[in-house]
């Protein structure tokens, strides 16, 4: 029997564009288009189809989670430095009202303290975080566990 297709919109915010300009040691060596085609290798293999996108802008990102409802199953974001106080953002990603979950590159739990908070952590059903690039793959897992769990 063939896996559902689920859809996932994977969803990066402020300054993850420029990935590869970024201190390495944290965020890794690939750009965002780089790590863009790795997770949507990765998601094929676990028949996921995804979306991507990216803005610099609060306010649209806000807007494109308004608009997913209907064209996506479930949400995989790093919102970058928004994650830590976009109150605009974290009641955005709860009208989406999708499953979703929280990723990051670097380990923001062994950072400054500030990179501790996380404003969406509790509409998520899990974070992923500190396995640079690789755990987007580990993300796309738990998410098609979980979209497998939802709908038995
Ligand atoms: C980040 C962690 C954030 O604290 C930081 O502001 C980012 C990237 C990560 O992927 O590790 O821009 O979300």
């Amino acid at each position: 029997m063939s896996a559902t297709r689920f859809q996932i919109e994977v969803m990066h915010g402020v300054n993850l564009d420029q990935l590869g300009r970024r201190d390495p040691l944290l965020y890794g060596t690939l750009t965002l288009p780089e790590l863009e085609r790795q997770i949507e290798a990765h998601a094929v293999e676990l028949a996921l189809g995804t979306r991507f996108f990216h803005t610099n802008h609060e306010g649209s990102f806000v807007e494109h989670l308004h608009s997913i409802g209907g064209e996506a199953d479930a949400i995989l974001l790093n919102p970058g430095s928004w994650t830590h106080y976009a109150w605009s953002i974290r009641d955005a990603l709860e009208i989406a009202a999708l499953p979703a979950i929280e990723i990051h590159l670097s380990d923001v739990e062994h950072r400054e303290p500030w990179r501790r908070i996380s404003v969406i952590r509790d509409l998520c059903f899990a974070t992923v975080s500190g396995r640079g690039p690789d755990g987007y793959r580990d993300a796309l897992v738990r998410l098609r566990e979980e979209l497998d769990r939802r709908r038995a």
